[in-house]
Parts: C-alpha cells; sequence; structure tokens
C-alpha cells in the first residue's frame, strides 16, 4: 500500500544529483586529452615523465611475494609515518610525532578531507588565483566559498601577507597555500610565510599547506608554515618527486585534535592507502634521493629550454623557481590554446585556474626535452 507522501506525484519529478555537485565542472586539463591528435605534443599534462626509480618498484615486488595485500592501520603503516616524522623534523623543522601523520590516497584526498574535516556550510576559504583546480572543487563540494587572492606576474605570481591580510573577514575559515606552485611554479619566500602564519594565528584561521611540489625547485628552498604555526595543516606526498603518481600515495600531518577530525573522513572514504603504496613510499622516503636530485636536474634543463624558446618568441615567460610548468603571458589564453592546437601542441588555458590566470597559458616541462624541442618549433607557427 501506498503513503501519502508515494500517492504524490513525486514520481513524475525528476530525480536529480546534490546540487553542489552539479555546480562543479569536471577537469579542463582531462577535457583537453581527449580533444588532441595521436601526433599532438601534450605539454598539458602534470606528471613526470621518468619511470618510478628501480628501487622503489623493487619494494613493490618484494611487498607482494610478502604477502602484504591487506588493510593497514587507517592511519597508515608505523614504519613509514616514522620515516615521515623524521623527515619533517629534518627538513622542515616540524616536529609531528608518528601519531599526527595520516598517509594518504595521494594529496587529491588530503585536500579532500581537510575541506570535509575544516569547513561548515558558508565558510570562506582564501586559495590561490591562479591556483591548482582541485581547491575550488573541494571548497565547494563542503559547501564553502573559495576566495580568490589574485597573484600577480609582476610579483612572480607570490603571495604576500599583505594580500592575504587584505582579503581575511569574520567569514574567513582557512587559507589554501601552495608553494612551488601548480601553474605558476612560484616559491613563497620564509618571511611572508612567517608573516602568513603569525596572521593564520592572529585570526585564528587554519593553513592547509600543499607542499607536493616541495622537492622540485631550482635554487630556491621551500619553506613551510608548518614551522612556524600549529595552525598549519601540511600535505605533502610522493607523486611528483618520484615520479609515482599512479601509486597514488600522500600524506598529512596536523596538530592531534585537526588529525582526529581528518581521521574520521579518511576512514569512511578510503579506510586506508594502499598497502604496496605505502612500501613504495617508504622505499621511497628511506632510499638513495640521487634520484631525485638528477629528474629535478633534467627538469631545469627542460625549464631553460622551454623559457627561453618561448620568450624568444615574444610570449614573456617568467623562469619558474619550482615545480614543472612556465606560464607565459599570451594576451587570449583562448585563441593561444585553439592555435596551438591546430599545430598539434596541447597546452592548458590559465583561466581553468581562475581569473587571474586569464591572459596565460600553462604548459608543462615534464614532457620529455625531444618534445619541447619540437612543440617549441610548432609554436613557432603561431601567428596571432
Ligand atoms: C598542487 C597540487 N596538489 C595536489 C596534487 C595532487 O597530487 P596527488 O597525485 O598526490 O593526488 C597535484 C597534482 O597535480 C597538484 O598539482
Amino acid at each position: 500500500m501506498k503513503n501519502e507522501f508515494q500517492k504524490s506525484n513525486r514520481v513524475d519529478m525528476m530525480i536529480n544529483p546534490a546540487n553542489r555537485v552539479k555546480s562543479i565542472q569536471l577537469s579542463q586539463i582531462r577535457k583537453m586529452f581527449e580533444v588532441c591528435s595521436e601526433n599532438a605534443i601534450n605539454l598539458g599534462i602534470g606528471e613526470p615523465d621518468f619511470d618510478t626509480p628501480l628501487h622503489i618498484r623493487q619494494a613493490v615486488i618484494e611487498s607482494l611475494d610478502e604477502g602484504f595485500t591487506h588493510y593497514t592501520s587507517n592511519k597508515g603503516i608505523l614504519e613509514l609515518r616514522e620515516a615521515i616524522s623524521k623527515k619533517l623534523n629534518a627538513e622542515n623543522n616540524i616536529q609531528k610525532d608518528p601519531e599526527s601523520i595520516i598517509v594518504t590516497v595521494g594529496a587529491s584526498e588530503a585536500l579532500y578531507m581537510c575541506a570535509q574535516a575544516l569547513i561548515n556550510k558558508g565558510d570562506d576559504v582564501l586559495i590561490p588565483d591562479p591556483g591548482f583546480l582541485a581547491y575550488d572543487a573541494v571548497i565547494k563540494i563542503s559547501e564553502g566559498n573559495p576566495i580568490p587572492i589574485p597573484l600577480k606576474m609582476e610579483n612572480d605570481f607570490r603571495m604576500s601577507a599583505e594580500d592575504v591580510e587584505n582579503k581575511i573577514t569574520s567569514k574567513t575559515k582557512a587559507i589554501i597555500l601552495n608553494s612551488p606552485s601548480n601553474p605558476t611554479g612560484s616559491v613563497m619566500n620564509r618571511a611572508e610565510i612567517k608573516k602568513i602564519s603569525k596572521l593564520a594565528e592572529d585570526n585564528n584561521i587554519f593553513i592547509i599547506s600543499d607542499e607536493i611540489y616541495e622537492k622540485i625547485t631550482y635554487g630556491t628552498k621551500h619553506h613551510s608554515p608548518g614551522e612556524f604555526t600549529d595552525n598549519a595543516i601540511v600535505i605533502n606526498g610522493f607523486s611528483k618527486t618520484y615520479a609515482m603518481t599512479g601509486f597514488r600515495v600522500a600524506y598529512v600531518a596536523a596538530r592531534d585534535d585537526i588529525i582526529e577530525e581528518l581521521l574520521k573522513i579518511h576512514q569512511y572514504n578510503t579506510a586506508c592507502a594502499s598497502s604496496i603504496s605505502q612500501k613504495a613510499a617508504l622505499a621511497a622516503i628511506e632510499g638513495p634521493q640521487n634520484c631525485v636530485d638528477e629528474m629535478v636536474g633534467e627538469f631545469k634543463r627542460r625549464r631553460d629550454l622551454m623559457v627561453g624558446r618561448l620568450n624568444e618568441m615574444g610570449w614573456e615567460c617568467k623562469s619558474p623557481e619550482g615545480a614543472f610548468y612556465t606560464f607565459p603571458y599570451v594576451e587570449d589564453s583562448q585563441e593561444f590554446i585553439s592555435k596551438a592546437l591546430e599545430n598539434e601542441v596541447v597546452a592548458v588555458s590559465g583561466k581553468a585556474f581562475g581569473k587571474a590566470g586569464s591572459e596565460h597559458v600553462r604548459m608543462s616541462y615534464a614532457a620529455s626535452y625531444l618534445e619541447i624541442e619540437s612543440a617549441m618549433d610548432r609554436l613557432e607557427k603561431i601567428n596571432i
């Protein structure tokens, strides 16, 4: 027998997914790959073209042979969290014991967890503009409001404490920092990070610090707000540093009361990161680091090639101090992107990363040196 509610004409109504998700776009970057032809050179992708170093792959084979294929503790295997704790202390001057660390399914999951655990409906979260696409999306999924902080090319796209201070209101709950930055490659300096950390403390604001490109710098050292304030939630991982994007492994470190809330999201979302990926991460963090130096050295060579060629062609391009992207000024990014595609080069419109990026394009130099050379030859044919 039908109840009153079922008898109503609800059956005629469309059943719709949640509005907060419907308002979000799928990644523009992924879309670009779908339209490009087989001969196209893809400078759109944000992942190193190197093979994962051998000793890391071997650790996975060993873990499989040992039958290490079951759930791990929710926070991740203790050995890995101990190694991360040591690393944070030695390299970042951050004191977090293994209990204050959660191993996550990529920095992507860590960002999602932070948004879910920290943001209430209607909270404002300051984000860099241009900035990584996921920031806007994860905040909206949590029904928060992303508030862009526009970054300027004349300041090398660096966020200053003054930029942050100007945007803080009573609704500001958190700020996302990303240094080195995707898409601009800018690296924030220590003094500015210290000032922003003080602002966060004075105004009771969380800092979500995405440090995934920490090791990919070309002379400028990375610094973390985790050194200065306990309001900082530090996100770092293995995807970019060790060419391990497919392993989906990263971590988050924060003070204990925040970790407890983050763990709830992690536990009910993924239970734990993949057991064998955690073993791979352990081999990466404890093993020889010369593989990282070699990759960064090669990125630098490619960066110099790309920046040099773009400037020669008249596309104004700063030499980025970190990550593996250039972000040249092209005036009309849409026109540039379509002309580049006609010449079989895939780049991403700066607009995808926020309004302040709309006159730029992002080109990744995680493609090979030879590919970059050919791509630049092809771009030389563009006339706008
Ligand atoms: C700034 C930034 N944060 C986070 C991520 C996600 O990294 P992961 O592969 O660890 O999920 C990316 C990937 O492109 C990124 O560029």
